[in-house]
C-alpha cells in the first residue's frame, strides 16, 4: 500500500484502536488485580511452584475491558500429570474469597476458572509443567508460557495493536477463538498472522493474494511438503514448535471469512467492516420471515432433547448429528443450502434452508458397462426400478425415492427413525418445524442467519 491508501489505512487503524485498546489506567488496574490475584494464590502454593501470567494479558495484546486473566501453575517434570493437576487445582481453589466462585473447565487438561467478585474478575488457573525446551513437553499447554516470551521477544508496540486490531476485526465478524463452534482465530494465531506479515497492513495485502496452501513458517520452498505433513491447507507454524500447526483449527470457512474481510479492508479502508454482522432486535420476526421468503426457499428445524450438560460438549455432538443428517438427505437427492446448528435455552436446535423440490424418482448411478458381472448384479438388484439409462459409460436405474421431499425424511428423523440416540443427544421425539418458526427462537435464528449470510 503507498501514498493516500496507506495515509486512509493508518486513520482507520488509529480510529479502530482509539475505541479497543484499553487505557493507562486500565492497564494499570489490571496490573493492579493480577498482582492481588497472584499474592493470594502465593499463600497456598509452594514456592518451587512458579505463578506465571501468561495469554494476551502478558503480551500487550487484549482487547479492552476484556479483564481475562491467564495464570499458569508451573511446576517440575519431575511430577506425574494427574499429581500437578490435582495439586494445581487444589492450590487455585484457595485463592478465593467469601462470595467468589468456580468452574472447573476441559481443554486439553482440566484448569480452573474462578470467579473474582470482590475483585470483578475472572482468572483462568491452569497447572503446567514448566519447560526450557519444547522436547521437555508433558502437556499441549506448557507451550504456552514460552508463546509469551517468543512473542515478547519480537513483538514492538506497533505490532501489538496491530494484533489488537486483528482481533477485532475478526471478534466482530464471528471468527474470533478457537472454540469448535466458531473454529476461527485464536489470540496466539493473530499473534503469528502479525509477526509472519510484519503488519497488519503487510497481512491484508498479502493474505488475500495467497493461494491454498496457505503455509506460514516454514523454510523457503517445504510449504508443500509441511502441508502434506500436517494435513491442511493452512499452516501456521508455532515458532517455539516446530510440530504444532496453531491454525489447525480453523474451518476452511473461517479463512474464506477472513480473506474477504482482510481484502476488503485492503481495498477500502474504513471503519464499516468493524460493526460487522449488522442486526438490530426490533421486529426481528418480521424481518426473519421476510428474509426467508425472499430466498425462496423452504425451511426445516429440528429442536432436539439433550441431556442437561453444557453447550461446550452438546454443540459439537449437535454439530456432527447436523453433518450426518445433511450426508443422509442429500443420498435421498436433495441438497441442503444452509445449515445451522444453535443452543437455545440448553436446547441444540438444528435448522437447514433447501429449494423447494419434490424427488419422486431419483436417479442410482451403478457401474461401468466394461464391467459385465456387475452390471447383471446391479439389474438384477434393480429389477423393480422405473426403468434404466446410461450415462457416459454407466448404467443408472431410475429408482422410486424413499421419501419424495425433505419434509417426509425430516419427519422421520423427529421420530428417531434416522438417529436415534446418539450420545447426550436424543433424535426420538424432538420437535419439527417445517416451514414456520417457533416465535422464542427467531430472534437467535435471525443472528445465526444473518451471519451465515454475511459474505
Ligand atoms: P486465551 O484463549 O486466553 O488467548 O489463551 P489469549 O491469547 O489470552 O487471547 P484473549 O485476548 O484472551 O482472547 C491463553 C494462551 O494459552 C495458549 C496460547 O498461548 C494463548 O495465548 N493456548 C490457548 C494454546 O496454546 N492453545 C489453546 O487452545 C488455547
Ligand atoms: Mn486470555
Amino acid at each position: 500500500m503507498a501514498g493516500k491508501a496507506a495515509d486512509k489505512f493508518n486513520q482507520v487503524r488509529k480510529r479502530i484502536l482509539a475505541d479497543i485498546k484499553p487505557s493507562k489506567e486500565e492497564l494499570q488496574e489490571t496490573v493492579y488485580l493480577v498482582n492481588m490475584l497472584s499474592s493470594r494464590l502465593k499463600k497456598s502454593v509452594p514456592k518451587d511452584v512458579e505463578i506465571r501470567v501468561t495469554g494476551s494479558i502478558s503480551r500487550g495484546t487484549n482487547l479492552k475491558g476484556n479483564a481475562d486473566i491467564d495464570i499458569f501453575l508451573l511446576f517440575s517434570t519431575n511430577l506425574k500429570k494427574d499429581m500437578i493437576i490435582k495439586k494445581g487445582l487444589s492450590y487455585a481453589k484457595k485463592a478465593l474469597r467469601k462470595g467468589d466462585s468456580f468452574e472447573i473447565k476441559y481443554a486439553e487438561h482440566p484448569y480452573m476458572r474462578l470467579y473474582l467478585n470482590d475483585l470483578g474478575i475472572k482468572a483462568d488457573i491452569v497447572p503446567a509443567f514448566k519447560i526450557d525446551n519444547i522436547e521437555k513437553m508433558g502437556t499441549a499447554v506448557d507451550r504456552t508460557p514460552l508463546h509469551t516470551d517468543f512473542i515478547n521477544s519480537k513483538f514492538n508496540e506497533r505490532m501489538r495493536d496491530d494484533t489488537r486490531v486483528l482481533k477485532y476485526l475478526l471478534k466482530m465478524n464471528g471468527i474470533y477463538g478457537a472454540e469448535i463452534k466458531i473454529s476461527g482465530f485464536s489470540g496466539y494465531l493473530c499473534e503469528l498472522l502479525i509477526y509472519y506479515a510484519g503488519s497488519l497492513e503487510r497481512l491484508c495485502e498479502t493474505l488475500p493474494k495467497a493461494k491454498l496452501p496457505i503455509v506460514l513458517g516454514a523454510k523457503r520452498g517445504e510449504e508443500y511438503e509441511a502441508s502434506k505433513r500436517f494435513g491442511s491447507s493452512f499452516v501456521v507454524i508455532d515458532p517455539v514448535d516446530n510440530n504444532r500447526n496453531v491454525a489447525a483449527g480453523v474451518s476452511m470457512e473461517s479463512l474464506s471469512r477472513a480473506i474477504l474481510l482482510l481484502r476488503y479492508l485492503h481495498e477500502n479502508p474504513g471503519e464499516d467492516i468493524f460493526l460487522g454482522i449488522r442486526y438490530s432486535s426490533d421486529d426481528v420476526s418480521r424481518k426473519l420471515d421476510e428474509t426467508i421468503s425472499r430466498l425462496g426457499l423452504n425451511t426445516y428445524l429440528l429442536k432436539v432433547r439433550s441431556s442437561r450438560k453444557t453447550d461446550d460438549i452438546i454443540w459439537p455432538q449437535a454439530r456432527k448429528s447436523a453433518d450426518i443428517l445433511k450426508t443422509e438427505a442429500e443420498k435421498y437427492g436433495f441438497r441442503i443450502y444452509i445449515d445451522l446448528v444453535f443452543m437455545f435455552r440448553d436446547s441444540p436446535y438444528i435448522f437447514f434452508a433447501s429449494p423447494k423440490e419434490e424427488i419422486n424418482t431419483r436417479v442410482q448411478r451403478g457401474p461401468s458397462v466394461f464391467m459385465p458381472k456387475a452390471v447383471e448384479d446391479f439389474m438384477k438388484h434393480h429389477k423393480d426400478a422405473k426403468g434404466f439409462t446410461i450415462n457416459g459409460e454407466f448404467i443408472c436405474a431410475l429408482v422410486q425415492n424413499r421419501y419424495p421431499t425433505l419434509a417426509a425424511f425430516m419427519y422421520d428423523v423427529s421420530s428417531g427413525k434416522i438417529l436415534g440416540k446418539r450420545k447426550d443427544i436424543d433424535f426420538s421425539r424432538c420437535e419439527f418445524f417445517f416451514c414456520e418458526l417457533p416465535e422464542d427462537i427467531k430472534e437467535t435464528l435471525y443472528i445465526e442467519l444473518s451471519r451465515k449470510l454475511s459474505a
